[in-house]
This record gives structure tokens, C-alpha cells and sequence, in this order.
């Protein structure tokens, strides 16, 4: 009988040294200390032995159950032991390993031209107003005394929502000079910039949709002098302090009198350059005195107010400050491009 337990437990022995893996081992756990076993079966024949015998036998019975177990176990630690070790070396991570770097954007050269001009005449009072692209005649020609068959209608080819001619896509953003009349209380002091829209050809100076900038003023009292000195204020803000300007006479539908203002050239101080094709100037925007006509159609009274307006294409002045030579770049946002700025 201690034999026949002999070799059960070398045979227990081995077979668990040669479990591969945690779910073996549990089906061998049942194989050989389970009611089925081997063993099991040798405990229930004791009845059997004599009883000088069973005690004998029985001990040495439990003494092998006991080594079984305690090998059972031991592979077990060692299991767990392994798959711990394992699951560490999976989650390992390597602190020394560099970051991701993500690259970070920037403002587009015409948000930044644009928000810098704000921050200008907000500096010097000026609130900001926005209003429709989809505007109508009325705001975009009509009320700023271009009437039906005026040629100025034709200079600024105009893209229609509609047959009829009533909706448009606005191609200035001088309407809000009447919007904001019809519904400011006096005096006025704003800046209106917003998309443009014509129907032009694309080219390297041209662009159906565009940014334009408008300003106007009204008060009492308000001259030629307060757009001047407003105008040249801004602009040796926007182009630097030593920024000239001049004023040309030129004429508008909405302002009377009416003028254009050049720039001192910023590249060359005004000597002629490629910038400035050599002439020194750079023309920045229309303005003028904000025409009676005008005031009287929102009910201002042009004997008692008067005012100063002023329009500026805004791609121009990012193409002039960031030296970029054709106006298309600012609209395909390649990245190699942007990156500049
Ligand atoms: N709206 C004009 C244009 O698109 C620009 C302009 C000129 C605006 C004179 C004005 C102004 O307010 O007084 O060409």
C-alpha cells in the first residue's frame, strides 16, 4: 500500500512540474486530490486493512496528500507570480520616451490685421457695430444716394439674391453707416468692418469675397479737420509713427466733399520703392464728409449734425504690411504659407 502511495505521489509530483498554465493546474487539482482520485479512492479502501495497519497507512496517506497539496501550491504562487511579472512588463512605461509635441495655430494674417485695426479706434472711442451680408438695395445703394442708373452700381459689380434686385450680397460695408443712423442715438462714433462681396474674377488682386472696414462719426460741429486728424492718428498707429498722410480729392455718392488718403510708403519712408511702385504713396481708403442727403434720409438733421465717414479694403492693408504679393495666398491657407506670420 505504501508503495502503491509511493508512486502516486511521484506521479502527482511530476505531472504538476509540467503544468503549463493556471487552468491545468486546476483541472489536475481535481484530478488528483478530487473524490474521483487516485488517492481518494485509496483513503476509502482503508476499511480494508487491519487495524494495526490503517493508522499506518493512513498517516503516511495524509503525509502524501499533504506533500501534493503543498506542491500544488507552490506552482500556483509561481503562476501568479509569472502572470504579475507579465501583466508589469506590458504596462511598462518608458518616462525617458520625448512627448508627442502638438503644434500649436496661430491668428491668420487677416484676423490679426483686422483686430489690430479695432484695437486702434477702440482706443480712441470708437465702438464696434456689425450688420447683414445679405443686405438690401435700400441699405446698400439707395440710401446712400446711389440711385438705379447711377455708374457706381456698375463699378461695384454686384452679386443678386434674388431676380428682382431687392436682396443682395452687400458690396461695401457703407450700409452700416445707414444702419447705425436708424437706430444710434446721437452723437455716433463707430467702426463697422465685415465680408464684402463682387462679383469679380479671381487674381492676384482680386477676390469676389473681401473684408472691408467702415467708419463714420457724427456730432455737432464735426469738420474735415476731425477726419484728418482722425485718420492720420490711425494711421501712424496701424504703419508706425513717422507714417505721413495725404488727402486727394476723389469722389463718392455718400460724402461730400469726398477724398482718397494716402500713406506715406512704410518700406521705402517715401523715397519709391517696388512697395509703393515708386511713386512714395500708398492709397489706403475713400472718405469724406458724410453728405447732407444721407443724413436727412435717417431723419439727422444736417443743419444741426454733421459727420465724417470713411471706407478701407482690409486684404490690402494685410497684403502692404506682410509684404505678400498676391492676394489668393491669404485665401488657400496652405500652412507653409501661414506659418509665416
Ligand atoms: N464704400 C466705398 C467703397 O467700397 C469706400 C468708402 C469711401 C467708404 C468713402 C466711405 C467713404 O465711408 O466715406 O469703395
Amino acid at each position: 500500500m505504501k508503495e502503491k502511495l509511493n508512486q502516486i505521489r511521484e506521479k502527482a509530483l511530476k505531472r504538476l512540474e509540467e503544468t503549463k498554465n493556471m487552468d491545468n493546474l486546476e483541472a489536475l487539482r481535481v484530478e488528483l486530490l478530487g473524490k474521483k482520485g487516485e488517492l481518494t479512492q485509496i483513503l476509502k479502501a482503508m476499511g480494508s486493512l487491519s487495524k494495526e495497519e490503517r493508522p499506518i497507512i493512513g498517516q503516511y496517506a495524509n503525509e502524501v496528500r499533504g506533500q501534493i497539496e503543498a506542491k500544488l501550491e507552490a506552482v500556483k504562487a509561481d503562476f501568479a507570480k509569472k502572470l504579475k511579472q507579465e501583466k508589469l512588463n506590458a504596462e511598462k512605461i518608458d518616462v525617458t520616451m520625448p512627448g508627442k509635441k502638438k503644434s500649436i495655430g496661430h491668428l491668420h494674417p487677416m484676423t490679426k490685421v483686422i483686430e489690430d485695426i479695432k484695437q486702434i479706434f477702440i482706443g480712441m472711442g470708437y465702438e464696434i457695430v456689425e450688420g447683414p451680408e445679405v443686405e438690401t438695395a435700400y441699405y446698400n445703394f439707395e440710401a446712400l444716394n446711389i440711385p438705379k442708373d447711377h455708374p457706381a452700381r456698375d463699378e461695384q459689380d454686384t452679386f443678386y439674391v434674388n431676380g428682382e434686385g431687392d436682396f443682395l450680397l452687400r458690396t461695401q460695408t457703407s450700409p452700416m453707416q445707414i444702419r447705425t443712423m436708424e437706430t444710434h442715438e446721437l452723437p455716433i462714433k463707430i467702426i463697422a468692418p465685415g465680408r464684402v462681396y463682387r462679383s469679380d474674377e479671381v487674381d492676384a488682386t482680386h477676390s469676389p469675397i473681401f473684408h472691408q472696414l467702415e467708419g463714420m462719426v457724427i456730432d455737432k460741429n464735426i469738420t474735415m479737420g476731425d477726419l484728418k486728424g482722425a485718420l492720420a492718428v490711425f494711421a501712424k498707429q496701424l504703419f508706425g509713427k513717422d507714417a505721413k498722410v495725404r488727402f486727394r480729392p476723389h469722389h463718392f455718392p455718400f460724402t461730400e466733399p469726398s477724398a482718397e488718403m494716402d500713406v506715406s510708403c512704410f518700406a521705402c519712408g517715401g523715397k519709391g520703392c517696388r512697395v509703393c511702385k515708386d511713386s512714395g504713396w500708398i492709397e489706403v481708403l475713400g472718405c469724406g464728409m458724410v453728405h447732407p442727403e444721407v443724413l436727412k434720409r435717417c431723419n439727422i438733421d444736417p443743419e444741426k449734425y454733421s459727420g465724417f465717414a470713411f471706407g478701407l479694403g482690409l486684404e490690402r492693408i494685410a497684403m502692404q504690411k506682410y509684404s505678400i504679393s498676391d492676394l489668393r495666398l491669404l485665401y488657400e491657407n496652405d500652412t507653409r504659407f501661414l506659418e509665416q506670420f
